[in-house]
């Protein structure tokens, strides 16, 4: 079974329904709140997992209720906890607006997350022995740069979505084989860098997603690939990207060209904006499947 490890975050999310994102000084009323699973991490190997990978999960959560919650949901999905440390700081919340539109505003308290900063033997070992580490910018960088740097050497293809941007240190950059990115955050790395030949000079492979466009990938030298997204209607946003990404690496993980796995990517992120939630929205393989078959 292709094999993906996700280092990163794991959120409760406290998501409000509202007409209209609020501006700043103004108060609006919610239409209703839920409490979900999310946090890019916890969300992108729980889409790996839906998606057909052994999943194994390395993150720090609280010695709370939230932390209980999130071992809870990660057992469900079949994802492998068992390097999952309980820290001294509460999990980590995301503060979430929807609006009637789908769109969202997200803050995030890292908690937990923020204590992930060191990888233990057992850690490197589950990395190095992956097919795909998948990773993205809510636990500190220098985890990040180290499990990259882990993966590289022995072989793991390296996945990183650099949500929420920063700019990325050299020696990170060169530890990637795909860089996936929203348009806002390309431009913000292509902005930090100008000269360096432009956001795809910056991965062997770099992928930006486009919202309901659909995405782009490209690849050293060659033309582009663009797939567009099937035509649905979006009711929370939520957790797209993150399903992109976890659908991507178990694709890829299972040998599917790029081009494939982007296809197959981007339904799988089709289907999440239709459901209310981050880990929720996160369709199951055959679900997958069956939409693929339905647009070829
Ligand atoms: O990408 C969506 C996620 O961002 C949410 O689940 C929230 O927890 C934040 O991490």
């Amino acid at each position: 079974m292709p094999a993906v490890i996700v280092v990163g975050s794991a959120n409760i999310d406290q998501v409000f329904r509202v007409e209209r994102i609020p501006a700043p000084g103004e108060t609006v009323l919610s239409a209703g709140l839920t409490t979900n699973l999310g946090g890019k991490g916890q969300n992108q190997a729980v889409a790996a997992a839906r998606a057909g990978a052994a999943t194994t999960f390395i993150g720090a959560v609280g010695d709370d209720s939230f932390g209980a919650t999130i071992r809870a949901g990660l057992a469900t999905d079949g994802i492998d906890a068992a390097l999952v440390r309980t820290v001294d700081a509460p999990s980590g919340t995301a503060l979430i607006a929807v609006d009637d539109a789908g769109e969202n505003t997200i803050i995030v308290e890292a908690g937990a997350n923020g204590a992930l900063r060191e990888l233990s033997s057992q850690d490197a070992d589950a990395v190095a022995s992956a097919d795909v580490l998948v990773m993205q910018l809510e636990i500190p960088l220098e985890t990040v740069q180290a499990a990259a740097g882990i993966a590289r050497a022995a072989g793991t293809t390296v996945v990183l979505n650099a949500a929420p941007i920063r700019d990325l240190p050299d020696d990170l950059l060169a530890s990637l084989d795909v860089l996936v990115v929203n348009e806002h955050e390309a431009a913000a790395l292509a902005d930090a860098r100008p000269g360096a030949g432009g956001i795809r000079a910056l991965a062997p492979v770099v992928i930006v997603t486009l919202g309901s466009a659909g995405a782009v990938l490209y690849e050293g030298d060659a033309p582009e690939v663009r797939v567009p997204a099937p035509k649905v209607t979006a009711v929370d946003a939520t957790g797209a990207g993150d399903t992109f990404c976890g659908a991507f690496a178990a694709a890829i993980a299972e040998g599917q060209s790029h081009e494939s796995a982007l296809r197959f990517s981007v339904v799988a992120a089709s289907l999440s904006v239709q459901v209310r939630g981050a880990v929720p929205s996160i369709p199951q393989r055959a679900r997958i499947d069956a939409e693929l078959a339905a647009i070829i």
